[in-house]
Order: structure tokens, then C-alpha cells, then sequence
């Protein structure tokens, strides 16, 4: 599982007085801050004032373009009378400035972010007139036929295996690398390569030309996405992908955030200390290295070693085995990339239940204990539940989507070798591909969580597009091919255990399966569209109040108006 980094969210002070010059004095914008989280709202106008942009701190009629996340221009008029009327400004009207002014998505921002000018704007990034609540309107505008234009990914079906495979690898290897520069604007950059990747996984027909993408929701207004899919469509790689998989920096990186742990800014941190590689980073005196990091270093390659289905399967029927010793009638559910219909991950997900609420209770310290005792568990980091009364009603922080508050435990297993499946080697690109880590996507170095530090169920992608054969780019995969443990009768694997109550069972298996993505997408519309908040713990509708309640996956699409989504159509 993944998990962010606290550390990355404090950039963003004190940097409200800095003075950029002004290069694009004809466009005053105004960011509506509705449904925009404080530090974001900070973080997008800094980013813009650094860009030569003129962001209006108030509302007025110098405004020429207004941004906001709303997804109605009714509801965006109406916020405006009221920010108007906040900033004590009578003479204002709301209505006759919408005639005048752009009301405009946040996407076209970020395009012009990421493109460093103002980006020609189209229909798509104008707030459509009708609300997105309107579910029926909304279908009948995307047309009979066509799931694969919807805009959240949740409301595709997205299956484990499509036929645009070198384009999204690419793409998620853009995201991997933006997460990895921890810049101003990485996150949202990160995200929009997301994006970009899971509307081409839900398109049945292969990509043959450029024009191919331009109905894709998600692609429509991205012009750097367009451009990476140009690029392969023309050269069969993408440069892009190719040059900075070849950089000293993307691979010291990837080969410190491969260390269980160890995340994004401890890596960073490595890096500019001048380590390069594992063993400067044992043999540095500086370094305090955590427990897991330990752990980490000393099975560096088994622990990048993906795990088979066959693994995966032995690991769950002797958990299940202790567990139903432990307290009979209760359930032990291999969640994640596996229940989805993957053949390999990075690690193995067990949610732990009992239909009885309450018995779930004191499960988990005997089953570690009794695992430990079978000779099975080499490294435990347990976290305790911090559920509360306000747990459902706050739902799952935007940018921590993947944290959740459940009693759990990272641990390192030892998988017994007989247990192992026979590895292959294999000269086929795209195994190799599959065998190269999945970066770790936290930096646990300020708290406990630090065994948290883990994939973020992307493998590293796009380098099927490399040249093999020339580069370093494939040391890892080298590494990797080789499933070492000589002396030991076992090899190392992470698994997670995490224990859920009878009464948000559904929940926790709606966000332990996944995709991340699919996770993020749901939530993202339950909240923009029907004003609620989802999370692994249940889900809460602001607008009247409550939570609701369900007690299988379909009741909470149901709740959501989704059409259910098996899990094997849940992998964007
Ligand atoms: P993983 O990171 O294990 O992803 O988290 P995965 O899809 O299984 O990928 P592989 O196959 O291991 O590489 C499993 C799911 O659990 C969710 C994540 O969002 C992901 O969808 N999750 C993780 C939570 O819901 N809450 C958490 O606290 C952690
Ligand atoms: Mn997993």
C-alpha cells in the first residue's frame, strides 16, 4: 500500500508575499475556493504568480477568468454572489460578470501550469451549464454508446489487460517520475499522467493516431500527455520516458525508494548526501536507519521480487488456517492487485473480519504471535486502530487517499522455498518489466508508519520502451531476475493484515481492492457529484448530514449511482 508524505504539504508557506513579474498581464484570475483544500488553494496561486501569471486575491470586475472546481456555472455564480457580498462589494453582480468573464475548470489552470502560458480554451474546460448531479443529462450528453468517455474512471470499466499497454506504461512511469521530483507542482502532475493512463486503459481499440485520444475525458485538455502519446506513435518509444530513465537521479532514486521504509524524501535525502548505492548507504556512519530500512536493505531483492498468485495463495490458506484456529467463523480475504485479477504484486493484502461485530477484536496479536511461533514472520510493524466518532463523516483526505485508520500490520513473511513458484527467466521485455520495483511512494521517516513506506501498485513502466540492450536502465531488472537466499529455507515477501469490524466490512473491501486509482476516482465523484464523502471506513452525505450505510460493495454503488464494477474492471 502507499501512503504520502507529510513532509511534501509544507512548501507552501510563508510564500503568499513573494514577487514574481508579471508576464501575462491581459488575464486576471480568480481561484474560487470552494471544495479546494486551504494548502492546495495556497500551492495553486503561488504556482501561478511564479509562472508570470496575475492571480486576484478578491473578486472584482478586473477579473477576466475565474477557476474553480464547482461543476456547474449556476452553483459557480451563486458562490460568487456570496464571496461578493463577503467582501462587502453591493454594487457586484454576479450574473452580469459570468456574461463577461471566463468561468473555467481547474484543468485548464493546470494545463497552463504545466505549459508555463495560457492554453487556448476549449469547450471542455468551460463549466458546463448543467450540473453534473443531473445524472440523466449527464449520460444523454456523453452519448448511447460510450462508458469510455465518462469522466470519472470509476464509472468505466477498466480491465487488467488492454491493448494501449506501451502508452500508459509510459505515462505511469511520467507519474512514478513526477512524484519523484517532490516539486512545486508534482502531485497534480503526477495525477494528471494518472488520469491520462486510466482513460486509455478503458479504450477497447488500440491508439493507431493522435486523434485517437481526443474524446478521452481525461486527455482532451492535457497537451503534455498528447504529446507522449505522439511520440511513441511515432518512434515506437517515448523520449521523454527514455531520458530520464537513464538519468543518474531517476535511478539512485528508484533503487533508495526500492528499499523497503525508505521513501521519497528520505531517498531524495540519500541522494544529496552523495549515496549511490546500497552499499554507501551501509556503509555510511550519518545514518540512522530504521528497522524496516534494515530490513529493507538486507532483502532488497526479494522484497522487489513480485509475488506470484501461486505465493500469494499459499500465504492466505496458512493465515487462514491460524485465523480460523484463532476464532472460528471469521474471514480472511486476499484483497488488492490479486482480487482484481493480477498475477503478480508487490505484496500480499489480507482483510480480517468476523460477521460478529466486536469479534474482530484481539485477532491479530495471536495470529502474528502464532505465525511468528511457525517460523513465518521475520519483521511486524503493528498500527492500532484510531477509528473514531468522526472517522466516516471526515472521509479519506484527498491527498491521503490511500491511509486509512484500521488496526493493521506491515510485515516482512518468510515464504518457505518450496512454497515459491518456479521462476522463469525470461527474455520477453515486458516480464522484465513486471520485475522491476514498485518505487515506494512514502517517507515514513518522521513516524512509525515507516514499514508503510511501500509500492503504490504501479511497477515502474515505460521501460519496455527502452533499448535493452544499451543503458543501465536495467541493472534493477538484473537484480531482480536473480531470487537469491542462499543458507535460508525461506525468501522475504510483504504482506499486509488489516482488520475491519462487521460494520464498515464493505467499505474496507471497496478500498483494500483498488486500484488506488479506482479508489481516488470514486471518492472524487462521490464527493463532487453528490456532495459526500467516501472512504474505507463508510460514507457520509454533507448535504443531509448522516452516513449511510451498506453491507456489500453493490449496496455502496448503489448508494453512489454507479453501475456495479466487478473488481477485475477496477484496475485503472
Ligand atoms: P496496494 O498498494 O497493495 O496496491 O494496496 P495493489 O493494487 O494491491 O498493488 P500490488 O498488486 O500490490 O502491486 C491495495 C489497495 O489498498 C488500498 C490501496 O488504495 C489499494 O487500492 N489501501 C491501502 C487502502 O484502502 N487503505 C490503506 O490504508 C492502504
Ligand atoms: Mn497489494
Amino acid at each position: 500500500m502507499a501512503a504520502p508524505d507529510p513532509k511534501r504539504r509544507k512548501h507552501f508557506h510563508n510564500k503568499e508575499s513573494e514577487e514574481f513579474p508579471v508576464k501575462f498581464p491581459d488575464i486576471i484570475i480568480f481561484i474560487v475556493n470552494a471544495r479546494i483544500q486551504k494548502i492546495r488553494l495556497k500551492k495553486l496561486r503561488y504556482l501561478g504568480r511564479s509562472k508570470g501569471f496575475v492571480l486576484s486575491p478578491e473578486l472584482n470586475e478586473s477579473v477576466t477568468h475565474v477557476v474553480s472546481e464547482l461543476s456547474s456555472r449556476d452553483h459557480v455564480i451563486s458562490v460568487l454572489q456570496r464571496i461578493c457580498r463577503s467582501q462587502r462589494n453591493n454594487e457586484f453582480n454576479a450574473f452580469e460578470f459570468a456574461q463577461k468573464a471566463e468561468l473555467l475548470s481547474l484543468s485548464w489552470y493546470t494545463s497552463c501550469m504545466e505549459e508555463e502560458k495560457p492554453v487556448e480554451i476549449t469547450d471542455e474546460h468551460r463549466i458546463p451549464a448543467k450540473k453534473l448531479l443531473d445524472l440523466d443529462a449527464l449520460e444523454e450528453q456523453e452519448g448511447e454508446d460510450k462508458p469510455i468517455n465518462r469522466r470519472f474512471a470509476c464509472q468505466r470499466i477498466t480491465p487488467l489487460n488492454h491493448p494501449n499497454k506501451k502508452f500508459t506504461d509510459a505515462l505511469e512511469f511520467l507519474e512514478r517520475a513526477a512524484e519523484l521530483r517532490m516539486g512545486d507542482n508534482s502531485r497534480s502532475r503526477a495525477l494528471a499522467f494518472r488520469k491520462a493512463s486510466a482513460a486509455l486503459k478503458a479504450l477497447p481499440e488500440e491508439v493507431t493516431k493522435p486523434e485517437d485520444v481526443d474524446k478521452l475525458y481525461e486527455i482532451r485538455g492535457g497537451n503534455h500527455c498528447k504529446r507522449v502519446i505522439s511520440d511513441i506513435l511515432e518512434k515506437g518509444y517515448s523520449s521523454e520516458v527514455k531520458g530520464i530513465s537513464r538519468s543518474p537521479w531517476y535511478q539512485n532514486m528508484s533503487l533508495f525508494t526500492g528499499v523497503y521504509g525508505c521513501g521519497i524524501s528520505t531517498s531524495a535525502k540519500w541522494c544529496q548526501m552523495g549515496l549511490r548505492s546500497l552499499d554507501d548507504v551501509k556503509a555510511s556512519y550519518v545514518l540512522n536507519l530504521t528497522r524496516s530500512q534494515l530490513k529493507g536493505i538486507e532483502f532488497y531483492d526479494e522484497l522487489n521480487t513480485l509475488v506470484t498468485k501461486e505465493e500469494a495463495a499459499w500465504i492466505h490458506d496458512a493465515v487462514s488456517r491460524e485465523v480460523a484456529a484463532i476464532r472460528p467463523g471469521s474471514t480472511v480475504v486476499m484483497t488488492g492487485g490479486f482480487l482484481r485479477g493480477k498475477e503478480t504484486g508487490h505484496d500480499v493484502d489480507f482483510l480480517i473480519s468476523h460477521p460478529e461485530e466486536g469479534k474482530e477484536k484481539d485477532i491479530l496479536g495471536p495470529l502474528l504471535q502464532a505465525l511468528t511461533k511457525k517460523g513465518l514472520l521475520d519483521y511486524t510493524d503493528i498500527q492500532n486502530s484510531t477509528v473514531n466518532n468522526t472517522t466516516v463523516q471526515k472521509g479519506a483526505d484527498p491527498s491521503r487517499y490511500t491511509l486509512d485508520r484500521y488496526e493493521r500490520c506491515f510485515s516482512i513473511f518468510r515464504l518457505p522455498k518450496t512454497a515459491q513458484s518456479i521462476r522463469v527467466e525470461t527474455s520477453d521485455p515486458e516480464r522484465t518489466v513486471e520485475q522491476i520495483p514498485a518505487a515506494m511512494d512514502v517517507d515514513p521517516a518522521s513516524e512509525s508508519s515507516d514499514a508503510a513506506a511501500s509500492a503504490n501498485g504501479s511497477v515502474i513502466p515505460g521501460l519496455s520502451l527502452l533499448d535493452k540492450t544499451n543503458g543501465s536502465a536495467t541493472s534493477e531488472g538484473d537484480i531482480l531476475q536473480k531470487t537469491v537466499a542462499p543458507g535460508r529455507s525461506w525468501v522475504a515477501r510483504r504482506v499486509d493484515f488489516v482488520i475491519a469490524p462487521a460494520s464498515q466490512y464493505a467499505f474496507a473491501q471497496l478500498g483494500w481492492t483498488g486500484s488506488k486509482m479506482f479508489n481516488r476516482s470514486m471518492r472524487d465523484y462521490a464527493n463532487k457529484v453528490l456532495n459526500m464523502n467516501l472512504s474505507s471506513h463508510g460514507l457520509f452525505d454533507k448535504t443531509n448530514n448522516c452516513s449511510l450505510t451498506a453491507n456489500t460493495e453493490e449496496g455502496i454503488f448503489e448508494l453512489l449511482k454507479l453501475e456495479y464494477r466487478k473488481p477485475e474492471e477496477r484496475n485503472c
